[in-house]
């Protein structure tokens, strides 16, 4: 049985095209019910709709708050089937509407190694002015806390001499799109078991 994917996306989407190339490889045992977008035009629609995947634009502005966009999103996944929410690239923070009808249903890519650098959209830049010597992105189940919830996968990358925002935010999304579908087959395969904060990874069955 394959997955029923709802990924959640506002911009690029090369996370998003990363899951497609995986489920195109028949690495990943899911199926995209649909990519939900909270801005219309974005490339993530594009390469949604280049891999035959159902698409909708739920916009904040087509909405009275963001309480009752994101019951609409809630509504979009329900009515598609979706068994796991993936938040790639997803600029908004979820609000309970989505939390309550997916617990534990939720992952989320954010790219820092958290709990560093949590809670914004600018993690590589804050890194590298932080002056850390080691950089990285993070899977973690959303839960109300924003980038606190209990981490599935990390990837770390160096940080070189000579980056700028953009080459270390490169080498990490590099690494994301390992990750994210990584994490996303061993949901589809039942391996992960949330234990308080630790989820532990079983082996294969
Ligand atoms: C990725 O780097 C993702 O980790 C980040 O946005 C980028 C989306 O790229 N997400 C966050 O910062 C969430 N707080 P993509 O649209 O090419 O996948």
């Amino acid at each position: 049985m394959l997955l029923k994917l709802g990924v959640l996306a506002s911009g690029r989407g090369t996370n998003l095209q990363a899951i497609i190339d995986a489920i195109e490889a028949e690495t990943l045992p899911a199926a995209i019910a649909v990519v939900i977008s909270n801005h219309p035009g974005v490339p993530a629609l594009g390469r949604a709709a280049r891999h035959g995947a159902p698409t909708a634009i739920i916009e904040r502005s087509a909405h009275p708050s963001h309480s009752a966009q994101h019951q609409a999103i809630t509504d979009e996944l329900v009515r598609c089937g979706v068994e796991l929410v993936v938040l790639a690239g997803f600029d908004r923070v979820v609000g309970p509407e989505i939390l309550r009808a997916f617990p534990y249903r939720i992952i989320n890519i954010h790219p820092s190694l958290l709990p560093a650098f949590g809670g914004g959209l600018h993690a590589q830049a804050d890194a590298l002015g932080y002056g850390v010597k080691v950089a990285g992105c993070t899977v973690h189940f959303v839960t109300e806390d924003v980038d606190c919830g209990p981490i599935i996968a990390q990837a770390c990358v160096p940080v070189l001499e000579d980056d700028t925002a953009d080459t270390l935010a490169a080498r990490i999304l590099e690494q994301e799109h390992h990750i994210l579908p990584m994490s996303i087959r061993l949901f589809a395969q039942g391996r992960l078991k949330v234990e308080g904060r630790r989820v532990r990874v079983l082996p294969p069955p």
